[in-house]
């Protein structure tokens, strides 16, 4: 299995054009790199532009931030099926801003990625814990809940393209990654309950510390916020991750 390494823009850049030289400028540093997959997931706007950019070549794929459950009266919504029709790859579900910011729910979450998995889109299912819930001791117990709230009724045939991605929401933007240790103990935690499943690290990820969580942690990617957005600082770390 490749190591994933995902992008998430989130609501970055403000103009299309630094948007496509972020692109171009990542797909040049690692037109080499063969043993890494990256995904770049861009504000929507920008989907249709950048899939037609990368037309010539593989490298890297596109994924979204969210998506809707369904078509129709569902003003400003984008389906998971329009994402698919579109040769969208790749689609971020639960994201901790969206639960935080936008009130998404378990249960909206779970709508999510049915829809996104019925619809053949690679789904990264983010979970994690809040600081309060980590200085309390309940980690495990949050994230349990998380996974089995977000995958209720989801058929194991459909496991095929899901993804994990654990992501404290404590670590994220906030330049404390989670150490390596407690990473790895919630990591052994889920990939005994998802064998073959890939399970993501998200949450302060820089150039330096990178490789540690695939190296060290054993997991089988990264999902990558405020560092994807500096071309240099993000082909730094894929190409650390794709030396492991
Ligand atoms: P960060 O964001 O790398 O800026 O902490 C990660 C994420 O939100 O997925």
């Amino acid at each position: 299995m490749k190591t994933l390494i995902v992008a998430n823009w989130k609501c970055n850049p403000k103009t299309f054009a630094e948007a496509k030289q972020l692109f171009n400028s990542i797909k040049r540093g690692i037109k080499k790199i063969k043993n890494v997959e990256v995904v770049i997931c861009p504000p929507f706007i920008y989907l249709p532009q950048l899939l037609k950019a990368k037309s010539f070549s593989l490298i890297p794929k596109l994924g979204a931030q969210d998506c809707f459950w369904q078509e129709g009266a569902f003003t400003g919504e984008i389906s998971a099926k329009m994402l698919k029709n579109l040769g969208v790859n790749y689609v971020i579900v639960g994201h901790s801003e969206r639960r935080k910011h936008f009130a998404e729910s378990d249960r909206m979450i779970n709508k999510k990625l049915k829809a996104a998995l019925k619809a053949k889109l690679k789904s990264i299912f983010c979970i994690g814990e809040k600081e309060k819930e980590r200085k309390a001791g309940k980690t495990f117990f949050a994230l349990k809940k998380q996974l089995k709230k977000g995958l209720k009724s989801i058929k194991k045939a459909f496991f095929k393209n899901l993804i994990i991605a654990y992501e404290p929401v404590w670590a994220i933007g906030t330049g404390k990654p989670c150490e390596i240790p407690d990473a790895k103990e919630v990591n052994l935690f889920l990939k005994k309950i998802f064998k073959n499943i890939p399970v993501l690290y998200g949450g302060s990820i820089n150039s330096k510390i990178a490789k540690n969580y695939i190296k060290e942690a054993n997991f089988d990617g990264l999902l990558v916020g405020g560092a994807s957005l500096k071309a240099e600082e993000f082909i730094k770390i894929i190409k650390s991750c794709s030396a492991c």
